[in-house]
């Protein structure tokens, strides 16, 4: 019996991974490095001293697929494929809605097939769009997202009730992602962004490396403590973390739709960021402060307690921890 992970090789999928096989879980990774490398396997491999299958296919590929599901016992898939990037998904909004949904309907359809029952999808705190009420409590109105990228984690969260509704002896866990920030302790995983970063943290690592001149602090007039954009970051390990234990809850629990927000709870500004990482790794962060990012919203935290309460879990790594291993990666694979 293995878990099957679609985007196994990725940031955070290839976090899960280890995780997963560290509890004693059998694996199988499903890639085709679209937005990863082939490296990450036998880096997965190293930190944990486990080995598991791998196929180079897209999720897309029904046929593939289905030899996948064939030559193995699937109990249960956590679907990490998919496109990830904000501002691209504006200029291909086509590639983004046929690939993210696209993949994902594939995979519950060849899983309908082999009566594979629980699902467990990586959806993202970008649903809420610009929340209702903070801390965010997933009770909150989804909706109003305000790029391609947003909508397609929309669409699925909605194509997955519908699923669940016409069978609901299946098992279906949403997790709402706040912003994953971090690395692997060991420095061999972590984020690869193609190109100059979009994200906060990413680009904040690369300038302290002197590899970016400066970061742009996309406006300082928010209502917020300092002006600056507030967000709660949580550490990839914690987010990985939080995937077996959703798998451990629709083992025992059997049937249902469950929805949680994974985050710590806390927000902090992008000037507590900066500060953060130059205290925490001695490097000076540069920055200027520019206009505000369209789609930008002031705040988002995450109130976590559902996912305390229900699946025991809690981010435990600390801001320090963030941003000391993203630091560690980037100085181990300059
Ligand atoms: C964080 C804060 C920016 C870069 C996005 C997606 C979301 C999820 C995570 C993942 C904001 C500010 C950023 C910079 C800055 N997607 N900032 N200068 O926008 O909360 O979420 O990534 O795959 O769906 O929407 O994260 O890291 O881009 O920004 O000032 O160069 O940092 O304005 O306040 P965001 P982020």
């Amino acid at each position: 019996m293995a878990i099957l992970l679609p985007g196994g090789a990725g940031y955070i999928g290839s976090h899960t991974a280890v995780e997963l096989l560290n509890s004693g879980k059998d694996i199988v990774i499903i890639d085709n490095f679209s937005n990863s490398k082939p490296e990450v396997l036998d880096k997965i491999k190293t930190i944990t001293g486990k080995d598991f299958k791998f196929y180079e296919i897209d999720y897309k590929d029904k046929e593939a697929l289905d030899k996948v599901f064939s030559e193995n016992y699937i109990e249960a898939v956590i679907n990490f494929a998919g496109y990830k990037a904000v501002g691209e998904s504006v200029q291909k909004p086509i590639e983004y809605y046929e690939n993210n949904i696209g993949g994902c309907l594939a995979l519950l359809d060849v899983m309908r097939k082999y009566n594979c029952k629980k699902f467990i999808f990586s959806s993202s705190a970008t649903v809420y769009g610009d929340p209702e009420v903070i801390p965010i409590t997933e009770e909150c109105k989804v909706g109003g997202t305000t790029n391609p990228y947003g909508t397609t984690k929309l669409f699925i969260e909605q194509i997955l009730k519908d699923v669940y509704a016409s069978d609901n002896t299946m098992d279906i866990c949403i997790l709402r992602y706040f912003n994953p920030v971090g690395a692997h302790s060991s420095g061999l995983i972590g984020e690869e962004p193609q190109g100059i970063p979009n994200n906060l943290m990413p680009y904040v690592v690369r300038v302290a490396a002197g590899i970016l001149p400066e970061l742009s602090v996309f406006g300082d007039d928010y209502d917020t403590p300092d002006g600056t954009g507030v967000r709660d970051y949580i550490h990839v390990v914690d987010l990985a973390k939080g995937h077996v234990k959703a798998l451990e809850k629709i083992d025992k629990e059997n049937q249902g739709l469950y929805i949680y927000n994974l985050g710590t709870g806390t927000g902090y500004s992008v000037l507590d960021m900066v500060k953060a990482f130059e205290n925490a790794t001695g490097k000076e962060v540069k920055y200027k402060i520019t206009g505000r990012r369209a789609g930008d919203i002031a705040t988002c935290y995450a109130d976590p307690k559902k996912a305390e309460e229900e699946l025991g879990w809690v981010a435990e790594k600390t801001l320090e921890d963030m941003c000391k291993d993203s630091w560690n990666y980037i100085q181990t694979n300059k």
